[in-house]
């Protein structure tokens, strides 16, 4: 009660890519990475902990995710809208730009924040 949790086990998530659109089912205790190459998304990735920026998304809708064991993450990433696809699990549906690494590294530079390889 007074929780707007989404107790949900599993999320619809739209991912767009440069390649096209793909909707995709995601478990709450699935990174979205996993989930995407699940269903055939092979999603760049260097450090797979939260850290390198390399599997960047964006938000183009609004939506809940748990950022997991991400090494690296901050709340100015959350409220921009990032989510580091290879440790974030679902709490939404969700609607997803992919490849968002060069504009998450822009936004923690912005910000001084850690951007590695930038
Ligand atoms: S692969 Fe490094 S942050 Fe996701």
């Amino acid at each position: 009660m007074g929780n707007d949790e989404d107790s949900r086990e599993l999320f619809q998530v739209t991912l767009i890519t440069p390649l096209g659109e793909k909707i995709l089912t995601a478990g709450r205790k699935e990174p979205l990475w996993d989930a995407a190459q699940a269903a055939g998304v092979f999603l760049q990735a260097i450090c797979h902990q939260g850290r390198c920026l390399t599997c960047a998304g964006r938000l183009l809708k609004p939506g809940r995710f748990d950022p997991g064991r991400a090494e690296s993450y901050f709340p100015q990433d959350r409220a921009a809208g990032f989510v580091l696809l290879c440790t974030a699990k679902p709490r939404s549906d969700l609607y997803i730009k992919t490849h968002a690494e060069d504009e998450m590294r822009m936004h923690r530079l912005k910000h001084g924040l850690p951007a590695p390889y930038a």
